[in-house]
This record gives structure tokens, C-alpha cells and sequence, in this order.
């Protein structure tokens, strides 16, 4: 089979011309269940001897079709996706582990990961371990926390909101050693920027609400793995606590998507112009950016990233009230929480999306009082900086 480059694949990959109508455009199929010719093929979909769907929950032809295009595009045998990026966490973390055991993480992960592994998995008996900032690429950190009760690693890289650059390869190493799958949420890059299978990692997961989908019009999540381990993941979370992508997200996944391309590399474009700018603000005390060679994660991000992102974290002098008079003056950019949109969004970790962590764990996570969090959006980077200029003027 012809091979294409991944800027193809996002436009072609995965056939979806309907069989008889032809359509450019795959329908979406809304319907909740389907029609049995007679009783012998219902009876043979349940039992997995005649292929077919039966009720949507359980499979759906939209939903198949932007897994099938996911799971290409993360070089994933397959995918499976659900109704948010936290169903899609919960659905990896409790497949892979049951009472009594425990997995290793870094502390520098979205708000909303962290409460879900420190305070929900806990009331199943589910320990998260976490290393902090300054020692999650050391292979002894994460060998001095893993026992034989260890059933998975799990990293974000880059990491919200800090952008630190967790070492796949070296995760994966660890992992590897202890035949144990390391899972990686790509959300903040993007298949198009980073694809953590290829570098060992055996989960890769995605809030679709995010890069993917791209227009904010929608929350999605969806896990990419082997053909076994979705089986197990299917089966034993997404159809029986229910937690299903709908058809017409799925749909509207598969239509953001078509430009995933131009669209991060606009974002990292972007991104690079106003990092360098605002390192250069008297008003900006730190930028924290992957492409900016100040960075401590840069080389390694050169060598795991085609490009950077559109993410960029950075501290005002004067902390968290001139932070606030910030959000509170600018004009182009909204303030609101979530990423990867057109729009340029800008938000405050501590406060919002990371008010999950106690003060203790913000400091530990390196989330100062005074952090600003940039979805930098695909508008015109001079347009964004003149506002953040005027805003921090
Ligand atoms: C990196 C990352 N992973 C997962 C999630 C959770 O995704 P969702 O909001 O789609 O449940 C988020 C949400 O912001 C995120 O930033």
C-alpha cells in the first residue's frame, strides 16, 4: 500500500466516500440501534461471528471511522473514543489497574488528571505516585517508585501548564524493563507534532476537545493502542460505565481535523514569534515556550517535536494581581480555559484550570501563583501581540 506523508493522511487517510452514495463527505449515522435481517444475525453480532453493529453504544460507523483515522495517524493498530479526555483517562487508568495497585506519574499534568488519580482512583485503591518537576526524566526517580504492584507509567508532555518536556524514550525504557505500558497524553502536541508510539510508548491518548478537533465546538477524548489492549478497553470501560463518543462529535472531530496541518503550524508559528517577543517585555518576568532555546526541555523537544506547539506559559512581574489586571485588559484574546482553538485563549493555572492542586501541590508542580497560560491561536501573530502589549502596559 502506498505510504503518504502525515499532511496527506490527515486529509485522506482512511476511506470515507459512502459505499453507494459516494459522498466526499461521510454521513453521520444517528441512530441509536440498528436492524437485524433476522434473528441468526442478530444473534451472530452479539456473538462476534457475523460483523455488523447492533446498538451504538457498542460501535457506531461515524465513531469507527475517526477511530480508524486516529489510530493511522499515531501509527496505532487501533483506537478506541469516548465522550471526554477525562473518560478517555479514567477508561486507560482503570483498565490497567485494579485495587491494590499502583502506577507512577509526574505531578505536571492537566488540573483535572492529577485530582482524578490523587483523590478518585484513591477510593478504589488505586495509588498514584507521582515525581515532581525537576526529576521526571531521571531513571531513578522512576525506578525507586515502581514494585511489582506497578501496572502502568503515565506522562503528558509537553506538560500542562508548566510546557515541561517529559523524555519519552526514557519513559519508555523504564517501561520496557518492567513490561509495563507507559501511556502518553499527546493533547497538547498533536499526531502531527508528536507521536509517542513511535518513540515506545504504548497508550497514546488525546482530549479531542482540543488540536483535533480544533473549533471548540465540542469535548472528546479518545485512546489509540494495540488492537488487544483497546479490545480490553472497550469491553471492560467504555461499554459497560457507558462513557461513548457521540456520532455527531465524532463527525465534527473528523471535519476539524482535515486541517489539523495547517493549523499547527500556524499555531507553532505563532507561538515561537510571540515567546520570543514576550521574553523581550519588560513586564515579563519568565516565558516558559519548547522552542525558545532558554528552555531547559528545548533539545530535548527538537528531538521528540517537529515543531512546538501552540502552548506558551509566562509570568508578568508584579504576580498574580498584575496577572489579573492582564486577563482583565485584553481585547483579542478571550479569556477562557481550554486550548487548541482557532481563538487565542488565555487563562490563569492556579485559579482555574489547575484549582484542583492544593497550594502545597502548585509549588511542587512548579505552577507559581503568578502563571499565565497562551493557547495561541491561528490569527495574526502581530495582531495578538499588539494586544498582549497594550494588556500589559
Ligand atoms: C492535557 C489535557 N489532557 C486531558 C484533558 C481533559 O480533557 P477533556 O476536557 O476533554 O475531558 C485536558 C483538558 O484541558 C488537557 O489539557
Amino acid at each position: 500500500m502506498q505510504k503518504y506523508a502525515k499532511e496527506t493522511d490527515i486529509v485522506h487517510g482512511i476511506h470515507t466516500s459512502h459505499i453507494t452514495t459516494m459522498d466526499l463527505v461521510p454521513p453521520i449515522h444517528l441512530t441509536s440501534t440498528y436492524r437485524f435481517r433476522d434473528a441468526d444475525h442478530g444473534a451472530g453480532i452479539f456473538n462476534g461471528t457475523d460483523k455488523g453493529y447492533a446498538y451504538t453504544r457498542m460501535g457506531n460507523p461515524t465513531v469507527d471511522l475517526f477511530q480508524e483515522k486516529i489510530a493511522l495517524l499515531e501509527g496505532g493498530e487501533a483506537a478506541i473514543a469516548a465522550s471526554s479526555g477525562m473518560s478517555a483517562i479514567a477508561a486507560a487508568a482503570m483498565t490497567l489497574a485494579g485495587p491494590g495497585d499502583n502506577f507512577v506519574s509526574c505531578t505536571t499534568v492537566y488540573g483535572g488528571t492529577y485530582a482524578l488519580f490523587q483523590h478518585d482512583l484513591a477510593k478504589w485503591n488505586i495509588e498514584a505516585r507521582f515525581i515532581p518537576p525537576k526529576s521526571c526524566c531521571s531513571i531513578q526517580s522512576i525506578e525507586s517508585l515502581t514494585d511489582q504492584n506497578t501496572r502502568f507509567f503515565y506522562i503528558e508532555t509537553p506538560a500542562n501548564p508548566t510546557m515541561d518536556v517529559i523524555d519519552i524514550e526514557l519513559w519508555a525504557s523504564v517501561a520496557k524493563t518492567h513490561q509495563i505500558p507507559l501511556v502518553v497524553d499527546n493533547t497538547f502536541a498533536s499526531p502531527y507534532l508528536q507521536n509517542p508510539l513511535s518513540l515506545g510508548a504504548d497508550i497514546v491518548i488525546h482530549s479531542t476537545t482540543k488540536y483535533l478537533n480544533g473549533h471548540g465546538d465540542i469535548i472528546g477524548g479518545v485512546v489509540v493502542a494495540s488492537n488487544d489492549m483497546i479490545d480490553r478497553i472497550r469491553k471492560g470501560y467504555i461499554i459497560h460505565y457507558g462513557p461513548i463518543m457521540s456520532p455527531f462529535n465524532a463527525w465534527l472531530i473528523l471535519r476539524g481535523m482535515k486541517t489539523l496541518a495547517i493549523r499547527m503550524e500556524k499555531h507553532s508559528d505563532n507561538a515561537m514569534k510571540i515567546a520570543k517577543w514576550l521574553q523581550m517585555h519588560p513586564n515579563v518576568e519568565k516565558v516558559f515556550y519548547p522552542g525558545l532555546a532558554s528552555h531547559p526541555g528545548h533539545p530535548l523537544a527538537k528531538k521528540q517535536m517537529k515543531k512546538f506547539g501552540g502552548m506558551i506559559a509566562f509570568e508578568v512581574k508584579g504576580g498574580i494581581s498584575a496577572g489579573k489586571r492582564l486577563m482583565n485588559k485584553v481585547k483579542l484574546c478571550i479569556l477562557a480555559v481550554s486550548l487548541g482553538d482557532c481563538e487565542t485563549l488565555i487563562q490563569h493555572p492556579a485559579s482555574m484550570t489547575h484549582s484542583t492542586y492544593t497550594p502545597q501541590e502548585r509549588a511542587d508542580a512548579g505552577i507559581s501563583d503568578g502563571l499565565i497560560r497562551l493557547s495561541v491561536g491561528i490569527e495574526n501573530a502581530d495582531d495578538i501581540i499588539a494586544d498582549l502589549d497594550q494588556a500589559l502596559r
